[in-house]
């Protein structure tokens, strides 16, 4: 029998949350045990588009607001072909951030709507599972100083945070949310056992339609 599709498994969550650690720990431990497993992240700074993207984060170029938020969804689309490629393959695919720190980000901005943000990233494959690393802003203040690149100031993190709790309230998306303020090998029990029992649940499901 043709084995299953790969499950298309996103970790989100405020900065300092832990996404990194977390997704390369997963992956690492699905390989262990066996299953075919691969890391992504968005934006993917290593196209041209996440070229652009990158120089606007780190302040070296400025974008207008609508044209930035643009590019990072077309980040996304680009990578679609080849993330369907491999979930057909039975590969699973952890991703560090997705479409829903691209609307919590620009929503965050003054003048603009969710539905306006979300847009543009409709029909893009449908994570079976998004895990929101919920982190208090006194834990993630005590992780240490904010980086220099754009978007990194409390003030502007915890609109974002607000524009998350929006997002999280849609049944439509399988939302879970994460205790990010324990340790790094509790957190990855808990993840671990929500996306193992999410591969093997969405097996032989079809791919959805994000946000259709
Ligand atoms: P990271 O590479 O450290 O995860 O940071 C990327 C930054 O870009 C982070 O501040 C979140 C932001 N972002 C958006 O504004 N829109 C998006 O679509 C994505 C994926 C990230």
């Amino acid at each position: 029998m043709k084995c299953g599709r790969g499950a298309l498994v996103v970790l989100e969550g405020v900065d300092r949350a832990g996404k990194t650690t977390q997704c390369k720990e997963l992956v690492r431990e699905l390989q262990r045990s066996g299953r075919a497993a691969e890391m992504m992240r968005f934006p993917d700074r290593t196209t041209m588009i996440g070229q652009l993207i990158s120089s606007y984060l780190e302040k070296k170029s400025d974008l207008e607001d609508h044209t930035v938020h643009l590019l990072f969804s077309a980040n996304r689309w680009e990578l679609v072909p080849e993330m369907k490629q491999k979930l057909e393959k039975g590969i699973s695919l952890v991703v560090d951030r997705y479409a829903f720190s691209g609307v919590a980000f620009t929503s965050a901005k003054p003048g603009f709507g969710l539905e306006w943000c979300k847009s543009p990233d409709v029909g893009l494959p449908k994570p079976d599972l998004v895990m929101f690393l919920q982190l208090p802003p006194s834990v993630a203040a005590a992780r240490g100083e904010f980086g220099t690149e754009r978007y990194e100031t409390s003030v502007f993190q915890q609109a974002v945070q607000s524009k998350f709790d929006q997002l999280m309230e849609d049944p439509t998306v399988n939302w879970q949310v994460i205790d990010a303020a324990r340790s790094v090998e509790e957190v990855h029990k808990d993840i671990k056992q929500f996306a193992m029992n999410t591969i093997n649940a969405v097996e032989k499901q079809p791919i959805g339609d994000l946000w259709k």
